[in-house]
């Protein structure tokens, strides 16, 4: 037998003992570097493909949330993700989004208070040293001592008011809640209120159907219920009555408090439970208000995920108020 080569193949040829044969094998020659460039090469690419995919695909989205988050915390309070994929890095933006729209309405909000409560403040501080000025030479300094005592009343009222605001207003987690009879609880300050009703000559018509207890802060419902009947009765012509409904609807108490009285234009229905807002500055400061009854209402009634709406009743004005029974664990 001999081997010899061919354009690189190995080639063997091999006689049979009778000379009749040949066996003949054939190998390829054997492997160089050389051939191994083009798969080196493919590899390579495909690496690189799958690096660029990652990063189009997850790094970079990552880094653009990144940035906002870092916008945000530096006050940036517009800042947002604009993403609608819909894998784990879309939920992450939108979250971050979500998180960042409740942050900036708070702040504004809070931003807001603070605006109109230097306004409100500011008026009723001008006015007492203007009384003060006037009491130097009163003649009638009987008059001109309780114009100033008036005035600080007022004061004292406006911050009082913001307290209770500023409460209402702090977490959720900090409600002392547990359960409330709304039957009784309305009862009561449907009572306390009868005074304030009998000077004005108003009748006070309640309904309760109700046997529900909710899980909730008494204080805070209260307070909601309150402000309500108390607008009622303000505004309700003398001789007339207010009528206070309590019932139960699926799974939620339901509790209407309705009045004959002027009502508020359509609209500026949407307003009236922003705080500070009047529909009408000589109709609703002569009453005594500061505007800041509706707004407190409201969020006593959200922070038991309640709902509280008003309309116009024709004749009068209808405010009610849903409180879900279990305030706590909403299904
Ligand atoms: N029953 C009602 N009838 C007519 N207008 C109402 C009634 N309830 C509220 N309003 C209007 O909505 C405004 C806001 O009410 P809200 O209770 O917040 O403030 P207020 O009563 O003026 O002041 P506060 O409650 O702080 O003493 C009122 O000034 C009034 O214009
Ligand atoms: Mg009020």
């Amino acid at each position: 037998g001999f081997a010899k080569q061919k354009d690189g193949q190995e080639i063997m040829v091999r006689p049979s003992l009778d000379g009749r044969y040949h066996l003949v094998v054939t190998a390829p020659p054997p492997l160089r570097f050389g051939s191994f460039l083009p798969y080196f090469f493919a590899v390579a690419i495909a690496i690189a493909l799958l690096g660029w995919t990652l990063s189009a695909g997850i790094v970079s989205p990552l880094h653009r949330i990144a940035n906002a988050v870092d916008r945000f915390g530096r006050g940036d309070l517009s800042a947002r993700v604009a993403s609608d994929r819909k894998d784990e890095i879309g939920n992450l933006a939108r979250s971050f989004n979500a998180m960042a729209d409740r942050i900036q309405t708070l702040l504004t909000a809070e931003r807001r208070l603070l605006q109109d409560v230097s306004h409100e403040l500011r008026s009723p501080l001008s006015r007492l040293s203007l009384a003060f000025e006037l009491m130097k030479d009163a003649s009638d300094s009987e008059a001109a001592v309780s114009r100033v005592r008036r005035e600080i009343n007022r004061l004292s009222q406006l911050v009082a008011t913001l307290l209770e605001v500023n409460r209402s207003e702090s977490d959720p987690s900090s409600m002392r809640t547990q359960p409330v009879p709304v039957a009784s609880l309305t009862e009561e300050i449907v009572e306390d209120s009868g005074g304030e009703a009998e000077v004005r000559n108003i009748r006070i018509e309640t309904q309760i159907h109700c046997s529900t207890v909710v899980e909730g802060d008494p204080e805070l419902l209260r307070r909601a219920l309150e402000n309500v009947l108390r607008n009622a009765i303000r505004f309700a012509p003398a001789g007339s009555c207010v009528q206070v409904r309590v019932h139960d609807s699926n799974g939620r108490v339901k509790i209407l408090v309705r009045d004959y009285g002027p009502g508020v234009p359509e609209n500026l229905l949407g307003r009236i439970f922003d705080p500070f807002f009047r529909v009408d500055e000589s109709r609703d400061s002569a009453a005594g208000g500061v505007g800041l009854g509706l707004s407190i209402a409201r969020r006593a009634v959200l922070l038991h995920q309640g709902e509280i709406t008003a309309r116009n009743a024709a004749p009068g004005f209808q405010v009610s108020i849903t409180i879900p029974v279990s305030a706590r664990d909403p299904l």
